[in-house]
């Protein structure tokens, strides 16, 4: 039951202005497929005055002084924190994430924007011993970190507020200007972001919302000299046709993963199921550092798989405006499709179904999987859906070797009661991130977060996404002139 309004949001953000665009596109809740409204399908033309719109706001957002760029960032957490029940309805309906879920994304990204707020005061540069070299001597070195100027970013579904502010918030506290380009399935948390930060005070042009074609805009903004440098969450797929096509431009892809657990013996089972079910179906698995892997050793494999299973049946399915629901819709009846023909081939394979492998509509049942074969799609490719696989091994160095055996690595997780076998494979993981006694599907908002192989490129996480929206220029001071 909405307790707010949805608005309509039919016009484009440019140049701190609503624009009328010259047509629409029809967007559908993913849970019941109602209309929800018609969301502008900007054109190249459209897109090109977001971009002109960009680049004139650049010396505005440059000269604008930190303790102004911070303001407007806790400006804008304030904001959000005042409206945080709309934000959450608007991510529940159009990304049908649980109502619950849809609030702790709303939390996270109050805590991002208020990262970005204080990094934006924190912009320190070192100075330099230049006495160090032969030829160094009298100078005074120092660095600065410079705006790098228009920032295109392309955003994901998944988390259609806090994967946003992960890019707009770094890219304001470093004096950057910005045109984004959400996902075409959740446009409606882009334009509140956008209303939001009109009232927080962004200068006009700082920020530019363009929905529409990811080959019309998403085109533009890759292969525009204009554009400094690309932001994007997505598909291996996208990302290496933007790295290909973006010439020397700054990238930051952060793409998928099949992210994996290690359960080792002797571990506390009762702590660990309820965790990592948690972990494999929030948000439907719609994650990138979702649970899609389970290696647990034989010892204790029969309980574990009992257990999880048992703890998965406990999940309530349903709408994403319902309290109780755990898991709602897939995004797309497409995704829906494809989950369930990804299980049936596993099956196929010789895997076990232990619960799921059905849907209610668009809502695929959390799946859980045994035996599969590490060459199913279920196993190796990016699942983004509500199944997990439990396999098992019969050691941690066993485990370790399957969870590098892909051509993702964003996080990796371990539990284990022995510190050395926890360090060598902290030591041996190939990820971006190891989580040592918990899943890998944790993320905080200013750790570094990014992966290695086809997870991607470079790092967010306020700080780290600081330095990528950055340029360092080094300043050096003759005193011998
Ligand atoms: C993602 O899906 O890449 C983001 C995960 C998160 O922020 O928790």
């Amino acid at each position: 039951m909405l307790k707010h309004e949805i608005p309509a949001y039919q016009l484009l953000f440019v140049n701190g202005k609503w624009k009328k665009p010259k047509e629409y596109k029809a967007l559908y809740a993913p849970f019941d497929q109602k209309e929800l409204t018609k969301i502008p399908a900007a054109g190249e033309d459209e897109a090109e005055d977001a971009l002109q719109a960009a680049v004139g706001a650049k010396r505005s957002m440059q000269q604008m002084a930190a303790h102004q760029r911070s303001t407007i960032l806790s400006n804008l957490a304030h904001l959000l924190e005042e409206n945080k029940e709309r934000a959450a309805e608007l991510i529940a309906l159009e990304a049908a994430k649980p109502i619950t879920t849809a609030r702790g994304e709303v939390a996270r990204t109050i805590q991002t924007y208020t990262f970005a707020s204080q990094a934006a005061s924190q912009l320190y540069g070192e100075t330099l011993p230049m006495d160090a070299a032969p030829g160094g001597e009298n100078r005074i070195g120092y660095t600065t970190h410079e705006p790098i100027g228009v920032i295109g970013a392309i955003t994901p579904f998944n988390f259609p507020m806090n994967l946003v502010a992960h890019k707009v918030g770094p890219a304001i506290a470093t004096g950057n200007t910005i045109v984004l380009k959400p996902a075409s399935q959740t446009p409606l948390s882009a334009f509140f972001l956008a209303e939001l930060l009109e009232e927080a005070g962004l200068p006009a042009g700082a920020l530019n919302v363009m929905t529409g074609s990811g080959r019309v805009i998403g085109d533009k903004l890759v292969t525009d000299e204009r554009v400094s440098m690309i932001t994007f969450t997505g598909s291996p797929e996208v990302g290496k046709q933007i790295r290909g096509r973006a010439g020397l431009k700054k990238t930051t892809l952060e793409l998928g993963s099949n992210s994996a657990v290690i359960v080792d013996e002797n571990t506390d089972m009762d702590h660990i199921v309820p965790r990592c079910v948690q972990g494999a179906f929030a948000f439907q698995g719609q994650v990138c550092i979702s649970l899609q892997r389970i290696y647990v050793h034989d010892n204790i494999f029969r309980t574990f798989v009992d257990k999880f299973t048992e703890e998965t049946k406990k999940l309530k399915t349903g709408d994403p405006m319902d309290e109780g629901t755990n898991v709602s819709a897939m995004i797309s009846p497409d995704d829906a499709d494809r989950a369930l023909s990804w299980i049936r081939e596993a099956q196929d394979s010789g895997a076990n179904v232990e619960t799921g492998n059905t849907n209610e509509g668009n809502v695929v049942l959390p799946t859980v999987l045994t035996g599969v074969p590490s060459d199913q799609k279920v196993s190796c490719e990016e699942v983004f859906a509500p199944i997990v696989l439990i396999n098992s091994v019969s050691s941690v160095e066993e485990a370790t070797g399957e969870v590098n055996d892909s051509r993702y690595g964003l996080q990796a997780g371990i539990y284990t009661r022995d510190i050395q076998k926890a360090m060598k494979a902290s030591e041996q993981l190939e990820v971006g991130g190891v989580l040592i006694n918990d899943f890998p599907t944790f993320r905080v908002d200013h750790m570094p977060y990014g992966g290695v192989k086809e997870s991607g490129t470079g790092r967010e996480g306020i700080k780290y996404a600081v330095d990528e929206m950055t340029e360092l220029k080094l300043t050096v001071i003759n005193n011998n002139f």
